[in-house]
């Protein structure tokens, strides 16, 4: 592995379980009628722009592999197993069978413990991949034909603050983006993760009942406005001093990390960001956001 890898984009891709469930996939067991049409538009339309560039190996940092001491990276070659939402069981129940680059996630690790992260491979092949990673995989590329690297959500914004926790992702957006460049590969980095994230406390008894599907909150949805009318202009950098803010005032699930390793693996792009679509999902704000180097590079 060696010289000219290049992140080819970057996508802002959320994991409500209901995505798939509406989408009935052979892989999950529950069938549904329909539901959440424009996010699931919305990842249809980044499909469709993102396959005009060809790439190697799909980037994912996932909300729901909580790992409390630093950052964990998959590292053996193949995972396969059923994964069940905890919360959701009644519409998540998906049968994964997924490739790793374990070369190139081992680059990531060394680079990244370089910056002082702690960092650790998982090489359990039993492990149990997190519901977000397989998620945000499956509804950008649900071919399944690219080799993924999936890195874990560290605990940093819960045991010392939000600031302490930003920093950490930045220095690990940093080195994944120096890995992939040293590694040759192409690479579409993903953010799983919602932006505001107040839920609803009961489901209708018909989940994909559109009817009950709406913004719960103005503020939060004020707040996703704000970051996104940011993306839109290219402003990241006033995204990230803002990402204290945004994680209180909205719940958001930006805590996870997420969002601000993929700003700054993307180098806080100052081109204006697609944004493919946004809706709620049982009343969090979800957006599939998509940000093309390319077009930074023309602006
Ligand atoms: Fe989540």
């Amino acid at each position: 592995m060696a010289g000219s890898g290049r992140i080819i984009a970057g996508v802002l891709a959320p994991h409500p379980p209901h995505l798939v469930y509406a989408e009935n996939p052979p892989q999950n067991e529950p069938r549904a009628e329909c539901g959440w049409e424009e996010l699931r538009w919305a990842y249809e339309r980044c499909r469709r722009s993102i396959s005009t560039r060809d790439y190697d190996v799909i980037v994912v940092h996932s909300p729901h592999w909580k790992t409390q001491v630093g950052t964990h990276f998959l590292g053996c070659d193949r995972f396969a197993g059923l994964s069940v939402d905890p919360v959701f069981p009644n519409l998540f129940r998906y049968r994964y069978d997924l490739a790793v680059d374990v070369p190139l996630a081992e680059v990531i690790a060394a680079e990244a413990a370089k910056e002082g992260l702690p960092t650790s491979m998982m090489r359990n092949p039993d492990f149990r991949v997190d519901y977000g990673t397989i998620i945000a995989c499956h509804l950008v590329n649900p071919k399944w034909d690219k080799p993924i690297v999936a890195i874990s959500s560290a605990r940093s914004y819960y045991q010392f603050g939000n600031e302490v926790g930003d920093r950490q992702m930045i220095a690990l957006g940093q080195a994944t983006r120096r890995a992939i460049e040293a590694s040759g590969r192409r690479a579409l980095v993903l953010a799983s993760n919602s932006l505001s994230h107040r839920h609803f406390t009961e489901e209708p008894e018909l989940p994909e009942d559109m009817a009950h599907e709406h913004i719960y909150n103005h503020g939060q949805y004020l707040w996703d406005m704000h970051i996104l009318g940011r993306f839109r202009r290219g402003e990241t950098k006033l995204v990230v001093d803002e990402m204290p803010d945004f994680i209180e005032g909205s719940v958001s699930e930006a805590k996870e990390g997420s969002l601000t390793f993929l700003l700054a693996a993307l180098g806080f792009p100052t081109y204006p960001a697609e944004v493919h679509g946004y809706g709620t999902v049982i009343g969090t704000g979800n957006a599939v956001v998509e940000w093309d180097p390319a077009r930074g590079a023309s602006w």
